[in-house]
């Protein structure tokens, strides 16, 4: 029974197809009869339904989709919101198509993930980067401050681009940072991927479009329980262009988007506006009472609180945890912890992540205490200083336009050889998905050593053309 069909049209309309008999003569070709093929492709594929043909009609009469973005919109506070399939990677996409022309400038956080770098590529954006201040007893990025915000608005950007909460939980001070910029009649794009919860609870801060923001994008299968890959954008049109956000979205997205990520972010909708306090509330009482846990059997301050940071930018509802302060790795407590069966949402050298959000019960924190406190116990060794994260810390050195760099004629050389090349890759750790070296830039000796030396701990390096890094894909000189 779905306490939230009556106030969530693309859920009941999902609902309803199943209750409903159907013979489809339409795509998909699995029809929802797979399982006669095969019954575990069947397990996979005949619980979907696609918008087009299963949530509403072939032709789309019956306005389901835009009647569950109008709601999302309201509760936002969007003029405009629209729901992706294809995630917050799509989502940033067509915002970013929506901003200028081929050649225009971004001021944009080094701290943004792969797919706004990616979306600058496809539209032609050049960015402005704008490095974080860090915190440097945990190496922790912290935010942008107004004085890098208005050094990178001198130079005339189209946009801001902001990735707020950071990956590790952080924020900048994003009224000051927004007033500024529209004082200067700049919109600004907020990539919340990972703070769909934020906004709903008077213990978490704001949402971007409450503190003034022209767009908010994000995942609602990170903080929330969406499908796989659903996300949202909200925004609104004095700064921005309400047809070309239209059709940056159109242009970058599927045409045939799949219902159930459809249905589950107007789900998510539905849930924050009706209980989204009373779960929220639930959730920060756990994480409270999960870290006090945890923390009464160390010495060493073992989370990010809310109170270590300047006007308590944090997000209290993440849970990072510093493994150097106990003298181990997040790598050695992620392998630990995946004998238990519990595996965790990042891990490097320094930290390890555990994404907490309101599906979980007292039940599953009290299952992660118990396989988490003797292992932080075995691991236990002398304190060292955090050596702050390689994607937090690199200056950029550019040497040619992304665009250029990403399109050049390009060759692959040997890591020793690779210091002093422009990198035609873009290349981060991931997770965060936070570039130490983008197409463009100069394979600094810093950034080579650094990125073996990550890998050599066991971080997964992404994006590179050879992901054992004894090779680098760079821009063709001469
Ligand atoms: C800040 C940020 N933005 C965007 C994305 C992409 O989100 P999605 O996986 O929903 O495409 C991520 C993914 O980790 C992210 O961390």
């Amino acid at each position: 029974m779905s306490q939230l069909r009556d106030s969530a049209p693309l859920l009941d309309a999902y609902l309803s197809y199943f209750e409903s008999k159907h013979t489809p003569f339409t795509i998909p070709g699995h029809k929802q009869q797979a399982a006669r093929l095969d019954q575990g492709l069947g397990q996979v594929v005949d619980v979907d339904t696609p918008l087009y043909g299963g949530l509403d009609e072939v032709k789309l009469t019956g306005r389901v989709l835009q009647q569950a973005e109008a709601l999302a919109a309201r509760l936002w506070g969007g003029d405009i919101a629209r729901f992706s399939t294809g995630g917050s990677t799509h989502a940033n996409q067509a915002v970013i198509f929506a901003l200028g022309k081929p050649g225009d400038k971004v001021a944009v956080t080094r701290t943004a993930h792969r797919s706004v770098l990616s979306a600058m590529v496809l539209a032609g954006l050049e960015p402005i980067w704008m490095s974080p201040d860090t915190d440097h007893s945990s190496g922790v990025p912290t935010g942008i401050s107004t004085a890098t915000l208005q050094a990178a608005l001198a130079q005339r950007p189209v946009a801001v681009l902001l990735t707020e909460p950071g990956y590790l939980g952080t924020m900048s001070d994003l009224a000051a940072l927004i007033e500024l910029a529209h004082r200067h009649q700049t919109p600004v794009i907020v990539d919340a991927a990972w703070g769909a919860h934020f906004g709903f609870h008077p213990m978490l801060p704001p949402h971007a479009m409450q503190l003034g923001a022209d767009a908010l994008v994000t995942s609602m299968h990170k903080a929330m329980p969406g499908y796989s890959a659903s996300a949202l954008l909200v925004a609104r049109t004095a700064y921005l262009d309400a047809d070309r956000l239209e059709h940056g979205f159109e242009t970058t997205h599927t045409t045939s988007p799949a219902g159930a990520p459809l249905a589950s972010i107007d789900g998510c909708r539905a849930l924050l506006e009706t209980r989204g306090e009373e779960l929220l509330d639930a959730l920060l009482v756990n994480i409270a009472r999960f870290k006090a846990q945890v923390q009464a059997e160390f010495a060493a301050q073992v989370f990010s609180n809310a109170r270590d940071f300047a006007d308590r930018r944090f997000d209290p509802a993440k849970l990072v945890l510093h493994a150097n302060a106990l003298g181990t790795t997040g790598i050695a407590i992620e392998q630990a912890l995946l004998e238990h069966g519990i595996r965790i949402e990042m891990a490097d050298q320094d930290t390890a992540i555990l994404l907490a959000t309101i599906a979980d019960s007292a039940v599953e924190f009290d299952m992660v205490a118990a396989a988490l406190i003797p292992i932080l116990k075995q691991l236990q060794a002398e304190s060292r200083p955090s050596a702050t994260a390689l994607s937090w810390s690199v200056v950029p050195e550019i040497a040619l336009s992304l665009r250029d760099a990403y399109f050049a004629e390009t060759t692959t050389v040997d890591r020793a050889q690779a210091v002093g090349r422009i990198s035609a890759d873009l290349i981060a750790p991931y997770p965060p998905g936070v570039a130490v070296v983008a197409p463009g830039e100069i394979l600094t000796q810093r950034i080579v050593d650094g990125l073996s030396e990550s890998r050599a701990a066991g971080v997964r390096i992404a994006y590179a053309t050879d992901p054992s890094l004894a090779t680098y894909r760079v821009v063709k000189s001469g």
